[in-house]
């Protein structure tokens, strides 16, 4: 599925690179600039950011559900990665106002 339009960007190529970020570094905050900058591309429109969240809060959660990685410590970690839908919105709104009305 198509997720950033601006830059051509597949959601498998978001989840991809997600699992190198934490390969790297079980523990970062991946935010979605992170994401784009190890891709090589950069938000434009930022429109898919809200997406982006989603998609990295179910890889990161899926993730360290397969790692044996200690649960008390997974519990505050995640709470920080679902804390960016705070900073980028939700899937719900995308940048759009409550009165936005496409078409
Ligand atoms: S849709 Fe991704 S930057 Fe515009």
């Amino acid at each position: 599925m198509l997720i950033c339009h601006c830059n051509i960007i597949q959601e498998k190529e978001i989840e991809a690179a997600i699992v190198a970020l934490l390969d790297a570094d079980p523990w970062q905050l991946i935010v979605p600039a992170k994401i784009y900058h190890s891709l090589g591309k950069r938000g434009r429109c930022c429109g898919c950011f809200p997406n982006v969240v989603e998609i990295i809060i179910r890889v990161t959660e899926e993730y360290h559900r397969r790692s044996r990685i200690d649960g008390d410590d997974i519990v505050p970690f995640l709470d920080r990665v679902r804390g960016l839908r705070g900073h980028y919105g939700s899937r719900d709104h995308e940048r759009r106002k409550a009165g936005h009305r496409a078409a």
